[in-house]
């Protein structure tokens, strides 16, 4: 492959900004959505100039073509797609919220889904995929069952994904971060416990190799599966969590 392109949803914030840098400083020519025009605004001054900032809701078909329409007129194609743009909302079975859960769902699953299916004419055969999901997809973590199962849905599409693209040399990998220092931890971990900053200081504790992810830890990962390096792994998911989830 020439010329290195990528799309990456929910690029405007956390792990898929630290991974637009990343690819940027890669040689690629990079494409990020967001949702919010203050992280839009926020990412366009802080990400470098060459790399097109979109505002887009994943929830949206209109704004999914749109953006596919922005980024092919850009880019003319696309070899990495990284389906990223995700929403965490904290909720057990006493605090159970119908919104907040079709709300997770139209992002983490359906708006992932469809990106994919749109993106698709995109694609330049023996492109790769990556889909965030996370370690609560497959682990118990209290007050993460419905956003464990918006991205253990999309978990359980990767097999089929795989032999679906594999005649393309298309690859699709899910990376599965363990608790990373992003906006959204701070925020569930306001929800959950009030005091974010003590939480996370007790997580890094408790984590075998002492620390919480950074966004950049991640991001290293999803360039992996991005690069020809990965040129042979198709239909898997990568645990990035310093060890958290091993012991029984
Ligand atoms: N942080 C963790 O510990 C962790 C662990 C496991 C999995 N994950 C997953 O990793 C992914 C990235 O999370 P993060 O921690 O980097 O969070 P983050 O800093 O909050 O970033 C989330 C990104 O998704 C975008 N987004 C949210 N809703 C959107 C929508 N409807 N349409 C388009 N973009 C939307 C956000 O843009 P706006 O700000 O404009 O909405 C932002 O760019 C998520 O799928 C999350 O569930 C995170």
């Amino acid at each position: 492959m020439s010329a290195r392109t990528a799309l990456i949803t929910g690029g405007t914030s956390g792990i898929g900004k630290a991974t637009a840098e990343i690819l940027r400083k890669r040689g690629y020519r990079v494409a990020v959505t967001g949702q919010r025009p203050e992280s839009v605004a926020q990412a366009r001054a802080e990400l470098p100039d060459e790399v097109l900032v979109l505002q887009a809701d994943a929830r949206s078909l209109a704004d999914t073509d749109q953006v596919v329409a922005d980024v092919g007129a850009r880019f003319g194609s696309l070899t990495t797609l990284f389906l990223n743009a995700g929403v965490s909302r904290p909720m057990t079975l006493e605090t159970y919220d119908e919104a907040a859960y079709d709300d997770v769902f139209a992002v983490n699953t359906k708006g992932q889904f469809h990106t994919l299916v749109k993106a698709l004419p995109l694609l330049s055969d023996g492109a790769s995929v990556i889909v965030t999901v996370g370690i609560g997809a497959t682990r118990s973590l209290t007050g993460n069952s419905v956003t464990a199962g918006s991205h253990g849905a999309f978990l359980a599409m990767i097999p089929t994904l795989a032999l679906e693209l594999a005649p393309r040399r298309i690859r699709i990998n899910a990376v599965s971060p363990g608790f990373t220092d992003t906006p959204m931890t701070r925020a569930s971990l306001r929800t959950l416990s009030g005091d974010a900053a003590a939480a996370m200081r007790a997580l890094a504790e408790k984590n075998p190799l002492g620390r919480l992810a950074t966004p950049e830890d991640i991001a290293g990962t999803v360039a992996f599966l991005a690069s020809d390096d990965a040129a042979y792994v198709t239909g898997q998911e990568i645990l990035v969590s310093g060890g958290a989830g091993l012991a029984v």
